[in-house]
């Protein structure tokens, strides 16, 4: 087993992910580019490794259970343990989606993505997290999945649009998390979610004003915490996203 540093990014092709495998790379850990096409995937390997990361594709689409099995048995022939889990991958479901009209299939094609996807990937992997001396997982969440916020008074500009299916998707992945922090009490994995600001990715269009470096920040600062770090939290850039 190398003492070199394992992450496993989910969605990492493009987008807040790809930088996420940048800066852990920068850091000196070996990365698993997790993706779920082989074309993208190759092609993000690539250009991590041309800027000096030891970047490895790990074929991974996280609402299928094999594909999902078959990349923690990846990881565990490459190194035997994986020290963070950044479980990135995530989509909108499109729009508009406003409750009296929504489709519920839409509804449904987000929580398998961003909700069972997370619990998929996170069960496949923690055997190998309990193998790390410093186990960390970081689930990318987002502000607009804050109840807190949506019922404040920011309006738009704190929450987003009306969602349906990806704000509560995003309210769900933070419910989860904290069940996953409460069953893990007593172990060492530090587990927290993520929010990395309106970013201009895919995802919505390129109208975000963050770079995806900026939008990586909270989630890698997160994937390398200190042993005695928080747990249980959702943070941004500026601190503490309340719930
Ligand atoms: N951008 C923002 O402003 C913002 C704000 C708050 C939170 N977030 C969250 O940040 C995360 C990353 O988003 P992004 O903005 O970087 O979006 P993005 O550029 O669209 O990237 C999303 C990534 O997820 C992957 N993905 C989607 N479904 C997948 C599946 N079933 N299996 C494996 N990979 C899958 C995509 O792969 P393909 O290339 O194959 O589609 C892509 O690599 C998401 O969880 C998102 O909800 C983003």
């Amino acid at each position: 087993m190398s003492d070199k540093k394992i992450a496993l990014v989910t969605g990492a092709n493009k987008g807040i992910g790809y930088e996420i495998a940048a800066g852990l790379g920068a850091l000196g850990w070996s990365v698993g580019v997790g993706a779920r096409e082989q074309t993208r995937r190759d092609a993000a390997v690539a250009r991590l490794r041309d800027s000096g990361v030891d970047a490895f594709g790990v074929p991974l689409d996280v609402t299928d259970d094999p594909s999902v099995a078959a990349a923690a048995d990846l990881i565990a022939e490459r190194a035997g343990r994986l020290d963070a889990l950044v479980n990135n991958a995530g989509i909108t479901g499109g729009g508009p989606q406003q409750p009296s009209s929504v489709d519920p299939a839409v509804i449904r094609t987000v929580v398998e993505t961003n909700v069972i996807g997370v619990i998929r990937v996170t069960n496949a992997m923690l055997p190998m997290l309990r193998r790390s001396a410093s186990p960390r997982i970081v689930n990318m969440s987002s502000s607009v999945g804050s109840l807190t916020r949506q019922s404040g008074p920011g309006g738009e500009t704190s929450t987003g649009p009306v969602a349906v299916a990806y704000a509560p998707s995003k309210s769900f992945l933070n419910a989860v998390t904290l069940q996953y922090v409460r069953e893990l009490a007593d172990t060492n994995i530090l587990i927290n979610c993520a929010c990395p600001g309106y970013v201009a990715t895919d995802l919505n269009g390129f109208r975000g004003l963050r770079t995806p470096q900026q939008g990586a920040a909270t989630a890698i600062h997160l994937a390398t915490l200190p042993d005695g770090g928080p747990t249980g939290g959702f943070f941004e850039d500026a601190g503490v996203v309340p719930w």
